[in-house]
């Protein structure tokens, strides 16, 4: 089934292998995406789908060095090379907005940005910057209802400039322990008002969020994704996260947005997110469900054949294997990933890695 044809909503897939959004580090200048980043996308145009790295709708959301925004007009020229260069492929492509929230070092912001969250604090661990190495966290100013505000606006804004760059649709990053899940992880959220408290309030800002992107672009353009369980960046699972998140896959179902994207990191160490929650979101969501999370070509297709998803997303082979669905398609060896250039400038351990044609 892996090399079936899906209808996407809207959008034609040409295969049920969706590039996971790999943040890579290239956009040197200004993050602004750039030739060098529309060669690496265009290079992988045979995956059904990519979903690009996180990219920030806000300047307070690019709290790693030298990550994309879309935010700017520079940044829609620049990601137009990028989805020009996919569909002269034949390739269809979403962009994925992270806003970073607390998991963001000062350094590695422009000037004028503030590092904000759901609640006061600084996120534990460490951030790589390239002015003093690694450092702690920069500590984080707790969002404001009016700062709630600015930041679904800017949502929309990216989304609308999404399409404007040419891009297949947006992907919301409600993942990993960026500041969507800082609102929805019981762990992050301390607030009292109407944004947290409890699951409802939890679950608010994403639903808002997802609202106002549909507005701009219509619900067969937004996807999502989501880690319950998930341990990155400090989030962890808590008392009634199962209840939560189905309660959330309801609503965004009721949407009818273009994809629930549920991710399991126990491959990487994480525990597993359990069979049977991934199975009831799974259910309670109406729509194309895509699982992500340690695949290989038989696990992949074992999870379409028993029904467990309806597409299932590849990172780190993405990363070394340019042409990932032909090796698949052909049982050819994989390229090994070299995690010492994953977030290095240049075409290094990117651009590079050979195709089974050389
Ligand atoms: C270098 C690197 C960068 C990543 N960047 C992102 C990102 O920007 N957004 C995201 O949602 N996940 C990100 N992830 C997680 C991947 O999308 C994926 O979920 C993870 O690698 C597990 O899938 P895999 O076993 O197929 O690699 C990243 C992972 C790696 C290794």
């Amino acid at each position: 089934m892996l090399f079936e044809a899906f209808s996407l909503r809207a959008t034609q897939l040409s295969n049920r292998t969706v590039m996971s959004p790999l943040t890579r580090h290239r956009a040197v200048d200004n993050n602004t995406p750039n030739s060098l980043m529309a060669t690496y996308y265009a290079q992988r145009a045979s995956a059904g789908l990519i979903i690009t790295e996180g990219t920030s709708p806000s300047p307070n959301g690019l709290g790693y060095a030298r990550i994309p925004g879309l935010f700017n007009d520079a940044q829609v020229q620049g990601w137009k090379l990028v989805t020009d260069a996919v569909h002269a492929k034949g390739g269809k492509i979403v962009v994925q907005l992270m806003h970073t929230g607390w998991v963001s070092h000062k350094d590695n912001m422009p000037a004028g940005t503030e590092v904000l969250s759901a609640s006061s604090g600084t996120c534990p661990g460490q951030m790589r910057t390239d002015t003093q190495g690694d450092q702690p966290h920069s500590p984080a100013r707790a969002m404001t209802e009016a700062d709630i505000q600015t930041v679904i606006g800017e949502y929309a804004t990216a989304a609308r400039l999404a399409i404007q760059a040419g891009f297949d649709g947006i992907e919301l990053h409600a993942a990993n322990g960026y500041l969507l899940e800082q609102f929805l992880n019981a762990n992050v959220n301390r607030r009292t008002d109407g944004y947290g408290g409890t699951a409802e309030g939890r679950n608010r800002l994403v639903l808002e969020v997802a609202r106002a992107a549909v507005k701009e672009i219509g619900a067969e353009r937004v996807g999502i994704r989501l880690s319950p369980h998930g341990v990155v960046n400090s989030t962890s699972a808590f008392d009634g996260v199962d209840e939560q998140y189905l309660s959330l896959v309801k609503q965004l179902s009721a949407l009818g947005l273009m994809y629930v994207h549920v991710l399991d990191h126990s491959t990487m160490g994480a525990p597993p997110v359990p069979a049977k929650l991934k199975a009831d979101l799974r259910a309670a969501f109406d729509g194309p469900f895509i699982l992500a999370g340690g695949l290989n070509k038989a696990s992949a297709e074992q999870a379409l054949s028993e029904g467990h998803a309806d597409l299932t997303a590849m990172g780190r082979p993405f990363i070394a294997n340019p042409d990932l669905v032909e090796r698949m398609r052909q049982d050819a060896a994989l390229n090994a990933p070299d995690p010492t250039t994953f977030y290095t400038p240049g075409a290094k351990g990117y651009s590079d890695y050979p195709t089974l044609a050389g």
